[in-house]
C-alpha cells in the first residue's frame, strides 16, 4: 500500500516505517497519524515481522514535532482532540505487541521526540537532537511529552526541558537516559537493524510479556507489578517458546522461536 507522508518497507522480519515529509522536516499532521496507524494495522495482520523500527526519512530529521501550519488556528476543542489523537497513537505503540525501536537520524522535537519515547527504547546519530520546544509557542507538549518525559528522565530534568524549550544534543540525551545508545551518523541504521535482529530472534510472546510488565510494572506498585510478573511468568510457560527455549540450552544448540500471539 502507498502513503502519502511515510514510507513503509519490510526487511526481513523487521516493519519498518520512515517518517516522509521532508520539506516540513517531517512533522506530524493528521494524515501521518492516520498513515502510521494503517502501517501499524498492516504490521499486525503479518506474522513473518517480529520487529518495528520508526526512523525519518533523510538525514535531517526524525520529525521537527506537531505541524505547526496545521495547529496554528485550531479551535480548543480541536486541539483537545489532536492531543487526544497523538496520545491514542503514543499508547499504541507503547502497547504494541510486538518491540518497536525508535531510531532517531536527526531532529526529534516536541511531537518527535513523544512518539520517540513511546517506543521501546531509543538509538540515535551522533547528530540527533532531542527537545519540547513547546514552550516557545505558548503550548505546552500535547503528545505525552510531560507524562513519559518525567519518568524516563526524572522530574526535574523533564521540568527543564519542558520549561526552556531547548534543545539536547543525543550525548546529552544519552546521559540523562532518554537514548539508549549513540552512533556515528553513517553507522546508526546498521546498528539499529543488528539490534532488531537479535531481538526478533527471541520469542514474540516472552517479548510481549517483558514489554508489558515493564511498561505497566513501572506505574504501578511493586507487589503488584511482581505479582503481574507472576502471571507473566506462567503465561511463558504455556507457549512452545518455553519448551523450546529451555530445551535448546539443556540440548545446547540454538532455540528456534515459532510461538505466535494467537
Ligand atoms: N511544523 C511545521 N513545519 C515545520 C516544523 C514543524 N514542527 N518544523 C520545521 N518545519 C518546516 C519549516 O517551517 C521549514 O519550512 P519552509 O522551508 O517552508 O520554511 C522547513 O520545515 C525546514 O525548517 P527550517 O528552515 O526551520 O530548518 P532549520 O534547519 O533552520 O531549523 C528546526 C530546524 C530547529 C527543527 C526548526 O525547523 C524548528 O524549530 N522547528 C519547529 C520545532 C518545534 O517547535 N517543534 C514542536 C512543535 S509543537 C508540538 O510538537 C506539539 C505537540 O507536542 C503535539
Amino acid at each position: 500500500m502507498a502513503y502519502e507522508t511515510i514510507i513503509f518497507q519490510k526487511q526481513g522480519n523487521v516493519g519498518i516505517i520512515k517518517f516522509n515529509r521532508p520539506k516540513a522536516l517531517n512533522a506530524i499532521n493528521p494524515q501521518l497519524v492516520s498513515d502510521v496507524n494503517q502501517a501499524l494495522d498492516e504490521i499486525e495482520k503479518d506474522r513473518s515481522l517480529r520487529v518495528v523500527v520508526l526512523t525519518g526519512e533523510g538525514e535531517k530529521a526524525f520529525i521537527a514535532g506537531a505541524d505547526i501550519a496545521y495547529m496554528v488556528d485550531l479551535p480548543p476543542l480541536a486541539a483537545r482532540s489532536w492531543s487526544a489523537e497523538g496520545h491514542k497513537l503514543g499508547f499504541r505503540i507503547e502497547d504494541f505487541s510486538l518491540p518497536v525501536i525508535a531510531c532517531v537520524n536527526g531532529f526529534a522535537l516536541g511531537g518527535g521526540a513523544e512518539m520517540a519515547m513511546a517506543c521501546d527504547f531509543i538509538y540515535a546519530s551522533e547528530n540527533a537532537k532531542f527537545g519540547q520546544p513547546e514552550i516557545n509557542l505558548g503550548i505546552i507538549p500535547g503528545f505525552g511529552g510531560t507524562q513519559r518525559l518525567s519518568r524516563l528522565v526524572g522530574k526535574a530534568m523533564a521540568k527543564e526541558l519542558c520549561m526552556t524549550g531547548g534543545m539536547i544534543s543525543a550525548q546529552e540525551a544519552k546521559a540523562i537516559g532518554l537514548v539508549n545508545k549513540v552512533f556515528p551518523a553513517d553507522k546508526l541504521w546498521e546498528e539499529t537493524m543488528k539490534t532488531a535482529g537479535l531481538i526478533a530472534s527471541k520469542g514474540k510472546v516472552s517479548l510481549r510479556s517483558a514489554k508489558q510488565c515493564i511498561d505497566r510494572g513501572y506505574d504501578a506498585d511493586l507487589r503488584l507489578g511482581c505479582q503481574m510478573e507472576s502471571d507473566h511468568f506462567g503465561l511463558c510457560m504455556s507457549s512452545a517458546d518455553a519448551k523450546e527455549g529451555m530445551g535448546a540450552f539443556l540440548e545446547k544448540r540454538k532455540p528456534a522461536f515459532k510461538a505466535e500471539l494467537d
